[in-house]
């Protein structure tokens, strides 16, 4: 009497383990080395190491990295839920339509400079086996498992490429206003003020070559190959100076260091009721914006697609390197530069980095 009472227990554990096995079992790849949970996976990995080795130079935190990062954004932004509604095009999102239609797409103003990483990323593309698609969103996530400090990025496949380009206007200039800006974005992605910021947690790995275009590669923060949380310190300081030579450009505001550039939407964000806390928040709290930067970012990737329709091929990206420093103000720099926004939270205490006051600018060659 008593076995058979349990007799249902038994099959519902056994049902389960069953179940976990599915979910655990891994398939040998072709290669000989490494398994996957699914082996559509298994490409990506001889591709990741391409990628690694010939155009992030070894697995550095450089510019192929920042430029593969900018284009995942500008690729899956060209997306208008409202234009789908209204019963329009509105862009297919992450759907390689950046790199398809370079021709078209690199034309519109928000665009300018990425013909250069669509280009280098062209053969690698061809080589890989894979759609533009997914191979742009691959490749930012490959690039940035290599920054410091960065949280390990999510990897999907089974994007269709795009058939028609994206319509003009999708992505957020600097000079546009705070409200334009979350407009677009919520059209777009569907992301909230607080989602903006967490994306915007890239710009710390981040430079500009187009806005003051006499001083290209001038970096949004002092530390451009760390993913850590200066940008948000360094946006919220007072601005004093232009770093280039001819004054303001458009979208671009004074920065608070010699060698750094500050984007007008960066300065407004920082400081807008909406986004201010959240844009603090991540001052000194690297495991908030690490989780942040990670959700968002995956919701970014998959803009046009349903996720379960897609492959989870995250176990390919590699764990960044850990980040070394703290969070702290640039030397020079004190509390007392802090331009406080948030109105329910004070910004946090900092260390300032010892020494004379920080420049990011390139040192003239001797
Ligand atoms: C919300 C609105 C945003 C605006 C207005 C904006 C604007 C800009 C501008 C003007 C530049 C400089 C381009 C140049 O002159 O070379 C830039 C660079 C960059 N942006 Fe954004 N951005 C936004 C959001 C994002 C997002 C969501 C991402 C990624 C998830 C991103 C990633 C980057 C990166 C990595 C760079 C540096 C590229 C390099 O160093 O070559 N941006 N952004």
């Amino acid at each position: 009497m008593a076995f058979k009472s349990m007799l249902p227990f038994v099959t519902v554990a056994a049902a389960l383990q069953v179940a976990n096995a599915a979910l655990t079992r891994r398939v040998a790849c072709p290669d000989g080395v490494n398994t996957a949970t699914n082996a559509a996976c298994c490409n990506l990995f001889a591709v990741r190491d391409i990628l690694q080795d010939q155009l992030f130079d070894g697995r550095e935190c450089g510019e192929e990295v920042h430029e593969s990062l900018r284009l995942t954004f500008h690729d899956a932004i060209g997306f208008s839920r409202s234009a789908v509604k209204a019963g329009k095009f509105g862009g297919g999102g992450a759907d390689g339509s950046i790199a398809i239609f370079e021709d078209i797409e690199t034309n519109f103003h928000a665009n300018g400079g990425v013909d250069e990483i669509i280009d280098t990323q062209r053969p690698f593309v061809q080589m890989s086996n894979m759609t533009t698609a997914d191979f742009i969103q691959f490749a930012g996530a490959i690039g940035v498992s290599n920054c410091p400090g960065a949280p390990q990025l999510d990897v999907f496949i089974g994007r269709k490429d795009a058939t028609q380009p994206a319509p003009d206007l999708t992505v957020p200039e600097p000079f546009d206003t705070v409200d334009s800006i979350l407009a677009r974005m919520l059209d777009g992605g569907d992301f909230s003020p607080a989602e903006v910021v967490a994306l915007l947690a890239s710009h710390t790995v981040a430079a500009a070559d187009h806005v003051d275009p006499t001083i290209p590669g001038t970096p949004f923060d002092s530390t451009p190959s760390l993913f850590d949380t200066q940008f948000f310190i360094e946006t919220q300081l007072r601005g004093t100076l232009f770093p280039g030579s001819d004054g303001d450009n458009q979208g671009e505001v004074m920065s608070p260091l010699a060698g750094e550039i500050r984007l007008q939407s960066d300065h407004t964000l920082a400081r807008d009721s909406r986004t201010n806390c959240a844009w603090q928040s991540f001052a000194n709290n690297q495991a908030m914006m690490q989780s942040a930067f990670k959700a968002a970012f995956r919701k970014m990737t998959v803009i046009g697609h349903n996720e379960r329709d897609l492959i989870d091929c995250s176990e390919v990206v590699q764990t960044p390197p850990a980040l070394k420093a703290n969070p702290h103000f640039p030397a020079g720099l004190t509390h007392a530069d802090v331009e406080q926004a948030c109105a329910t939270a004070f910004f946090p205490t900092l260390p300032t980095d010892p020494g004379p006051a920080t420049s990011v600018a390139p040192v003239p060659p001797s």
